[in-house]
């Protein structure tokens, strides 16, 4: 095939050195995803609270165009490693398993490929929605009696159609199922392969897996349970 030997090739394009990178690209996102999540809880301090944060994020100027460009080359890398493994494994077992065994995978573990993707597709539509505009051009306009980007409204109104809040739910609970499994084997490709990675970094990574579901899902349930509500209180402002 003409590719390098194992002996010869690079280190970050070895099966390790690629673990090592996805395991560091997925640390990278899941601070960002930590990071989000946080700003977004905000949605329950209100209107104020928000616009206040988007507005600050803004005025970063340079600096929020090295983070996105930052983040940008995380999910890159993460995908690139990611089909790469995936390519290199399939290669290593040409014959496919008569009956699969799944001795100790768990269901997360077995849907990393799947739930990734649909992660993806998530962010396919959830950056149009919300960052670029694209799906609803009218939030341009919404503007708050200060004169700033009126997120907080542009949130409610979104999570007010319940088809968009449902997307959001599904899509941020293949997250946290991505997660459980995701952060448990970034442990393990960073080197901390020992009985206590198992008996405690996995519940862990389990719950912080599924807490960050819960969060994210908790805004477009707050929507629609009316505990998050416009400005004005009706539907339109
Ligand atoms: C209920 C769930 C979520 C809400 C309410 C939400 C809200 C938002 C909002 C309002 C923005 C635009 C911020 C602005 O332009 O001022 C945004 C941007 C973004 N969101 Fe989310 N988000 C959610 C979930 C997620 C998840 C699960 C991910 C990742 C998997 C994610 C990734 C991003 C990214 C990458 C951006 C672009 C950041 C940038 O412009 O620099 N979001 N989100």
């Amino acid at each position: 095939m003409g590719s390098l030997s194992t002996k010869h090739r690079p280190y970050f394009w070895t099966s390790t050195g690629k673990k090592f990178l996805m395991a560091v690209s997925g640390l990278a996102l899941v601070g960002f995803i930590v990071g989000h999540l946080i700003g977004n809880l905000q949605m329950f301090l209100g209107q104020e609270a928000v616009n206040r944060y988007a507005a600050f994020l803004k005025s970063t100027g340079e600096l929020l165009w090295v983070a996105r460009l930052g983040l940008i080359a995380m999910v890159l890398t993460h995908i690139v490693t990611a089909v790469s493994l995936a390519l290199e494994n399939a290669a290593a077992r040409p014959v496919g398993y008569a009956a699969k065994t799944y001795k100790e995978a768990t269901y997360a573990s077995r849907t990393m490929k799947v739930s990734g993707l649909i992660v993806l597709a998530f962010l396919g539509y959830h950056l149009p929605h919300f960052t670029l505009l694209v799906t609803h051009p009218e939030y341009h306009h919404l503007l708050d009696d200060r004169g700033r980007h009126d997120v907080y409204s542009m949130v409610v109104m979104g999570f007010q159609v319940p088809w968009i809040s449902g997307f959001y739910i599904f899509g941020t609970f293949l997250l946290g199922m991505h997660l459980t499994h995701g952060i448990y084997s970034m442990f393990q490709s960073l080197g901390f392969q020992t009985i206590i990675l198992r008996k405690r970094i996995r519940p862990a990574a389990i719950a912080a897996g599924w807490l960050l579901f819960l969060g994210f899902a908790s805004i477009p349930l707050g929507v629609l349970a009316g505990l998050i509500q416009l400005p004005s209180g009706g539907l339109v402002p």
